[in-house]
Formats: C-alpha cells, sequence, structure tokens
C-alpha cells in the first residue's frame, strides 16, 4: 500500500533533519550563490533576458535557474532565484542592476526620502516571486529542501541609503548615529516589510527561510545590538508566530565574537558562519545552541586541488561532531570551475 505511512515514519529531508539539530552521517551541502554566473547553463539564460531584475520576476526563468545547479549537482537544498534587492523595489524605491557595476539605487537619505516608500502594493509587486515558490514546490525532487531568503534590514538599508554597494557604508552609518530615530524608521519599515514578505514565501511553500546581514560586520557593538540582532528578532518572532515549524537560519557576516549573542537573542535556528569564524571556538560557542551552517573559504574553492580537500576535510573534522549543514563562508565566486563544485560535494559527501 502506497502512501500507508504515518507522517513520522516518512524520512525527513536531510537538510532539514540537520536543522532539526540531528548530526547526520554526512551533512548535508548546499552553495550561497549556487545559481549563477559560474555556470555555463545560468549564463546561457541570462543572456535571453535584458535585465537581471527582468530573471528574478519571471517565474518560468528564475524556476529554471533555481533548478540548474540542482540537476548538475544534486545540493540537498535549492535556493529561490530572487535577489535581496527585490524589498526595497517593491517598496518603492528605484533599483537597476547595471552590467559590472553592481545595484544602483535612487538613494534615500532622510525622513523625507522614506515618506515616498511604503508596503502599500508590495506584495503585487513580488507576485512573482511567490509564484516561482510555488512552482519549485511541484517541480523539486522530494529530497531537496526549498529555502527562502530576505536580506536583513541592516543590510537592505545601507543599499537603500548608500544608492548601491559601498566600501565605509558612512552614510548609512552617519545616518544612524546623527539622527538614530529617523534611521530607525527606515530600520523598522524595512523590518515590517521583510518579517511581511518571509511569511509569503512560507505561504507558497518555501521550507526553510535565511536572513543574509551580509554587512552585519561593519557595526560596532551598539549599532550590532541596535540593527542587526533587534530586527532579526523581531522578524524571527513575525515568522514564527504564522510558520512556527519553518527554520530559520541567520547570516550575520563578519560579526566575529558578536555571533554568540546573535544566537542567544534572535531565536534563529541556525546561524551561517562567514570564513573568518575559529571553527573549534564555534564547535564550543555556537554548537550546543544551533546547527550551524558554513563555512569555506570561496576562495579556497576557487583554488581546488589540496588547498580544497584540506579546507572542506578541517570543517568535516571541527564541525563534523554536531549538527552541520556544509557551505561557504559567502557566496560562490564567478570564476570557480564548476568541476570543484563537483569536487567538494564528493569530498563532503565521503567519497575519496
Ligand atoms: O543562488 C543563490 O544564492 C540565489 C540567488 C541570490 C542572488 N543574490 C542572485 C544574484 C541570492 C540569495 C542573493 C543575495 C544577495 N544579493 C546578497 C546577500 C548575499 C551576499 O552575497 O552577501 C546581496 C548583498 C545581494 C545584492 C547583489 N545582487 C549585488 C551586490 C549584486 C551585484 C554583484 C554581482 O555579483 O554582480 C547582485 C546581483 C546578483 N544577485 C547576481 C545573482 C546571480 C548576478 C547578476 C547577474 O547575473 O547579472
Amino acid at each position: 500500500m502506497p502512501n500507508s505511512k504515518p507522517d513520522s515514519q516518512i524520512p525527513r529531508k536531510p537538510f532539514l533533519r540537520a536543522l532539526g539539530g540531528e548530526r547526520l552521517g554526512h551533512p548535508p551541502i548546499w552553495l550561497m550563490r549556487q545559481a549563477g554566473r559560474y555556470l555555463p547553463e545560468y549564463r546561457a539564460i541570462r543572456g535571453k533576458v535584458s535585465g537581471f531584475l527582468e530573471l528574478c520576476y519571471t517565474p518560468e526563468l528564475a524556476v529554471e535557474v533555481t533548478l540548474q545547479p540542482i540537476r548538475r549537482y544534486g545540493f540537498d537544498a535549492a535556493i529561490l532565484f530572487s535577489d535581496i534587492l527585490v524589498v526595497p523595489h517593491a517598496l518603492g524605491q528605484a533599483v537597476r542592476f547595471e552590467e559590472g557595476e553592481g545595484p544602483r539605487l535612487d538613494p534615500v537619505r532622510d525622513v523625507a526620502g522614506l515618506k515616498r516608500l511604503g508596503m502599500e502594493g508590495m506584495h503585487d509587486r513580488l507576485a512573482p516571486v511567490y509564484e516561482t515558490v510555488r512552482r519549485l514546490v511541484r517541480e523539486l525532487p522530494d529530497t531537496v529542501a526549498l529555502i527562502g531568503f530576505a536580506g536583513a534590514p541592516w543590510t537592505i538599508a545601507t543599499y537603500m541609503v548608500e544608492g548601491g554597494s559601498s566600501r565605509d557604508f558612512a552614510l548609512a552609518r552617519g545616518w544612524g548615529f546623527r539622527d538614530s530615530q529617523g534611521f530607525g524608521r527606515l530600520i523598522d519599515l524595512v523590518t515590517e516589510a521583510t518579517a511581511a514578505y518571509l511569511i509569503r514565501q512560507a505561504d507558497a511553500g518555501a521550507e526553510v527561510l535565511q536572513l543574509f546581514d551580509s554587512w552585519a560586520g561593519v557595526l560596532s557593538e551598539d549599532e550590532f545590538r541596535r540593527w542587526a540582532i533587534a530586527p532579526a528578532a523581531r522578524i524571527v518572532k513575525a515568522v514564527k508566530a504564522r510558520h512556527p515549524d519553518v527554520p530559520i537560519i541567520g547570516f550575520p557576516r563578519g560579526a566575529g565574537i558578536m555571533y554568540e549573542a546573535y544566537v542567544a537573542e534572535t531565536g534563529v535556528d541556525a546561524v551561517s558562519l562567514d570564513s573568518t569564524v575559529p571553527l573549534e571556538w564555534a564547535a564550543r560557542a555556537l554548537q550546543s545552541r544551533v546547527t550551524i551552517q558554513g563555512n569555506l573559504d570561496p576562495l579556497v574553492l576557487l583554488t581546488g586541488g589540496s588547498v580544497l580537500e584540506n579546507g572542506a576535510r578541517r570543517i568535516l573534522d571541527v564541525l563534523g561532531k554536531g549538527p552541520l549543514i556544509f557551505n561557504l563562508g559567502h557566496g560562490i565566486v564567478k570564476e570557480t570551475p564548476p568541476e570543484h563544485v563537483a569536487r567538494l560535494i564528493e569530498i563532503v559527501r565521503g567519497r575519496s
């Protein structure tokens, strides 16, 4: 009799088991930016659309590029193909991606600028993303988990205020120091929008959610508590109120020893480590509380050979004793040879 097993006997996806705190024979693996320009099949699809946002907002194509790395490598999780900057776009800010230059936004630098943005119509603009999630639920193999994601408020605010990528984040941090109430209103808007966006992704079928705070590492302790920990805690609380069983992975990249406070105070189920975090410290200070994700240096994957073998094995040795999801410490570099990714998966899955 098919389908006669009670739910509790159906083996859960390895990725979800690791997030539930289980230590598996070999850890599940996926890579940040696993869909992207290092893959020739991605570049082929990217060449068909005029702009990057068009790719994010066309469910048929977004589904296809999400599935490409799953088909090629058999990762344990697929991450929705989109970008963190669809949120400021959906809030009414102009966002463009210029070839070779990264993102460009019409900057918001004061409360007057903030008044032009808002959540009305946000979900209509984001509807194609939710449609992509629904289609992925139908198309993914049943051993592969689906990750939804958003940028964390601080990281999103840096792009909104600076108008693009930045070296020193002086405008965003400066606004926070000069007028913390006004900047706090921007953070509050993004926090509320992000919680609503993640809830809709989970409604559509995302099984896990990741919050990317890529620029958390530039914040001092006080700023980190106010602009990274507090908004993440509010988002986790709001999402859990609607989806208590959807695990949330936090990625406060570059947080150093503040990773400990982040884990203790946000309520995330797992934490993604950047490559600077010492492994023994992470095993001791973090892994007893949450599942660890990470943290191979993307440049080690780019390098390959014995550098890759040794780097991957050290993570498996030190963090493999507890709940672990193997990943990079940041997104895959676009020059990475696709064979290096195949080799990494063999190493992690214990094939010599
Ligand atoms: O495979 C996946 O991980 C899913 C898709 C994904 C993208 N961006 C696709 C993308 C995810 C999860 C992101 C997150 C993202 N986007 C972050 C957080 C993670 C991190 O890397 O720190 C940030 C900061 C962004 C903002 C962003 N998007 C920048 C700065 C850029 C330009 C820089 C670059 O690499 O070109 C992007 C563009 C982008 N997002 C691309 C992809 C595949 C490349 C654009 C293209 O193909 O033309």
